[in-house]
């Protein structure tokens, strides 16, 4: 990068730590601290400073001056140009005590609570982890930093594969993606062949035309695929070409459904999911539950830790049968019935509709019959009338998005005054506000990270609360 006279380079600035979305933090000789991209700890960098948000820098790593020893060559040869796996060039044992960490500073920070972190349960596996991804088709391609580099002038070309960071008009054309198992590279590479081959074209976020927009493809460990494609319009029954196209090369397709979303944001959870071929649902097994997952329904994404993480919730429940347990943003009733036979009677609630019959089919599957599950809002549905009706809880086991927990769900929660609450979180930092108000009653007794993404800035951590 040229030295712009207006450029401000800040020299032997010491990187630390890592923070929220995927940068580094780091100090320079006079302790300003700066988050920076481009860095990992242990590093020493001069850095380009950027913006000042809410008293911090941030910076991008000009030159590496003294390189960290926990540095790692990165796998993926789309590092850095896609939105993805930011932590792959740090030690994996470093990204575990760097995650573990942060949940020490959130507590420690925001909750001002001072209970100590249990070592981080890292993944068993750091590829193909993931049962779900999603794909964007996009008709403009993101140029990488070579390219522009380069001064070659390169035509503007269609992509499919992520959202590079901040483009959301714009998508890394993506070859080989480790996240998923490689089928979901062979389906999507397929796709754009297939697309050129037909003029079916990509989707342009600012003009809104086009009409291939997304694809999720959702996998379970015996190999069964459920994809959901997702189209601007159907473009005169030309969407049915597309299905058929993938039925008739990919036999791993069990499901298969679509989604005609005319809406000029890519979210799925209010559209209608249309049934096209094979089985309504993916089955997957966490343990001694099966569970039968839609299109549209929440499954935790990493189907190995999330043995992991329910095995935890099960033994920090301490559940004996006599209990009656409540649990909050259940999605298809995974917690729940994962509980279910340690417990008198399971209420779960979860706000879509769709995760709520899936959670009920579930129960079927397992022949479980003393869980009942509510489709709403938390926040409108757990009031004295529902405690009411379904008696207090013994054990609230609560799972909430990366919001955390509405307000006036906290103070309910106040009220109800469960003797012990398990919180499960995606999210340390809105954790830690919420435990923050929750200590007017509740003690923290313990703080167990998991990581669930290995190579990203993801934690998922669970905390124990018992009420004084
Ligand atoms: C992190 S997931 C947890 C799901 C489930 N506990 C599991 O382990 O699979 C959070 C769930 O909360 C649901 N959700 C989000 N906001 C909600 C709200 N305000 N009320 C009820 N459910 C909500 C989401 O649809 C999602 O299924």
């Amino acid at each position: 990068m040229g030295r712009n006279k207006k450029n401000v380079f800040v020299t032997n600035v010491k990187i630390s730590g890592i923070a929220d979305r995927g940068k580094a933090v780091g100090r320079d000789p006079e302790g300003k601290v700066y988050f920076v991209s481009g860095a990992v700890p242990g590093d020493e960098v001069t850095i380009l400073r950027l913006r000042k948000k809410r008293g911090v820098y941030e910076g991008r790593v000009e030159e590496i001056t003294q390189p960290s020893p926990l540095r790692r060559e990165p796998f993926c040869s789309h590092f850095g140009e896609c939105g993805g796996c930011k932590w792959q060039n740090l030690d994996y044992a470093e990204q575990l005590k760097q995650k573990q960490q942060v949940v020490a500073d959130a507590m420690r920070r925001i909750a001002k609570v001072d209970t100590e972190v249990s070592t981080i349960l890292g993944g068993q596996r750091d590829r193909e982890y993931r049962n779900k991804v999603e794909y964007s088709f996009s008709n403009k391609r993101w140029f990488t930093q070579a390219e522009i580099d380069s001064d070659t002038d390169f035509q503007q070309s269609p992509a499919v594969g992520f959202h590079s960071p901040g483009a959301f008009d714009k998508v890394v054309d993506i070859e080989k993606c480790y996240l998923q198992n490689d089928l979901t590279n062979q389906i999507r590479n397929h796709l754009r062949i297939a697309s050129k081959a037909n003029g079916w074209e990509f989707y342009d976020a600012r003009t809104h035309e086009g009409f291939l927009r997304n694809i999720f493809l959702r996998n379970n460990r015996k190999g069964d695929w459920m994809l959901t494609v997702c189209f601007n319009h159907d473009n005169n029954d030309q969407h049915l070409d597309v299905l058929k196209e993938l039925v008739d090369n990919f036999p791993q397709i069990s499901a298969l459904y679509y989604i005609i979303n005319r809406k000029h944001n890519d979210s799925i959870s209010d559209q209608d999911a249309i049934h096209y071929y094979g089985d309504k649902h993916l089955v997957e097994h966490l343990d001694h539950v099966s569970f039968k997952i839609g299109p549209k329904s929440f499954f935790q994404t990493n189907t190995y830790q999330a043995e992991v993480m329910y095995q935890q919730v099960a033994e920090l429940a301490g559940l004996t049968g006599s209990e009656v347990v409540y649990d909050l943003y259940t999605g298809i009733g995974s917690i729940g019935l994962y509980l279910a036979k340690h417990a008198k009677a399971i209420v779960g609630i979860e706000e879509i509709p769709e995760a709520i019959e899936d959670a009920a089919l579930n129960m079927e599957l397992n022949s479980i019959d003393n869980c009942t599950f509510y489709a709403g809002d938390v926040k409108d549905i757990l009031s004295e009338d529902f405690w009411n009706t379904h008696g207090k809880p013994d054990v609230l086991i609560t799972d909430p998005p990366r919001i955390g927990m509405h307000k006036d769900v906290v103070d309910m929660l106040l009220e109800l005054a469960t003797p012990k609450v398990v919180y499960v979180s995606c999210n340390p930092a809105t954790q830690a506000r919420d435990l923050a108000l929750l200590k007017e009653k509740y003690d923290v007794i313990s703080l167990q990270p998991i990581d669930m993404f290995p190579h990203t800035h993801h934690i998922e951590n669970i905390a124990l609360l018992q009420l004084r």
